[in-house]
């Protein structure tokens, strides 16, 4: 184990008990709160995460309320958030948390990191932050650390590189300040050890920082080439009757199964085919008012996206139709869709 790790507890836990900025999920311990704090955390800025982990425990306060609420309502809660099967996994582990642990949330590392939607990096988490265990959580933050602390090259997707960074960290933390130090490595990664301009004169590991000693920092970490994203080609519709427009639910499983959707089919129509579409959904298209070009990126897939609006005659019972805050306030579409909705694009 690279001897930089040893001292990094009584570097980081003075910084961070002084440092550690006020987020909602920092101000108790509760198993529940914690864990729904790291699942949004996984793909979503700190800033956005604070109000939707506000709102999402002020309407389900108990993790009873998680597992009995109806999927609709899950997702209006998570709607923005994307990866909605982060929502689905954190549902079915609160149903198993009820059925097999009487409510209350599993104790050690390997019943935690059972639980559906819970990898390494989240089991950690829990483990040091609400049970004190000696459980590294890490992520891209931490291995950043790692592999600046140490001037390490190796490539940081490696799994290799994870295993090698939490076994060592792991035999370096601290008793009864496990969960702190979880946090003040993920905040020393977040605030102090950035990807582009790490401020080294501010970081409390700098008189050992390997990379700052060989000026290497900025390089650090190295990565793998990125894979390319597969491309996909759709024709979005916004049919609108009235003041309403037509929606559907995604029934496919897989990307953003039972969400809601503007209507669409694979790859990209000029106006005379989208023209034709309408009408053989039995829309009767009056007029083509807008047309607008977006793309929507995922993890592995960017979906490149032709929307048109169309006025129409008739609102047949096979689309579901609502009006603008009516979409706003009760379904939950996801961002690839609702960004046909904002003010820029109307
Ligand atoms: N990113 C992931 N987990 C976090 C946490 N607990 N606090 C701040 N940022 C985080």
């Amino acid at each position: 184990m690279a001897t930089e790790y040893e001292k990094l507890p009584a570097a980081l836990l003075p910084w961070y008990r002084e440092n550690a900025r006020d987020f909602p999920w920092r101000r108790d311990r509760e198993p529940y709160h914690i864990w729904v704090s790291e699942i949004m955390l996984q793909q979503t800025r700190t800033q956005t995460v604070c109000d939707y982990f506000n709102r999402f425990l002020a309407a389900l306060p108990h993790i009873q309320d998680l597992a009995c609420v109806s999927e609709d309502q899950l997702f209006k809660l998570w709607e923005g958030l994307g990866y909605y099967s982060r929502a689905k996994n954190l549902q079915k582990a609160a149903q198993l948390i009820c059925e097999n642990y009487d409510g209350r949330f599993p104790n050690d590392y390997a019943s935690i990191r059972a639980l559906p939607g819970i990898g390494p990096y989240t089991a950690g988490a829990i483990a040091s932050i609400c049970f004190d265990l000696p459980t590294p959580a890490v992520d891209g933050n931490v291995l950043r650390v790692a592999a600046r602390i140490t001037n390490d090259t190796t490539p940081i997707d490696l799994p290799e590189m994870k295993a090698y960074v939490s076994e060592g960290l792991a035999a370096v933390y601290p008793k009864n300040a496990c969960g702190d130090f979880t946090q003040a490595l993920m905040e020393l990664g977040s605030t102090v050890c950035t990807p582009r301009s790490p401020k080294c004169t501010l970081c409390p590991a700098s008189s050992f920082c390997r990379a700052k000693e060989a000026g290497t920092a900025v390089l650090l970490p190295v990565r793998l080439p990125k894979q390319e994203k597969r491309v996909e080609e759709k024709t979005v519709f916004l049919f609108s009757f009235e003041d309403k427009l037509a929606l559907n639910r995604r029934t496919e499983p897989g990307l953003l199964s039972g969400l809601w959707q503007f209507p669409n089919v694979p790859g990209l129509l000029d106006t005379q085919a989208a023209l034709e579409t309408a009408s053989s959904f039995g829309l009767r298209p009056r007029e083509l008012v807008r047309e607008l070009h977006c793309n929507h990126i995922f993890t592995h897939i960017r979906w490149e996206m032709t929307c048109y609006e169309i006025l129409c005659d008739a609102a047949p019972k096979n689309f579901t139709w609502a009006t603008v805050p009516d979409i706003s306030a009760h379904y939950a579409l996801p961002t690839a869709f609702r960004q046909f909705l904002t003010s820029e694009n109307n």
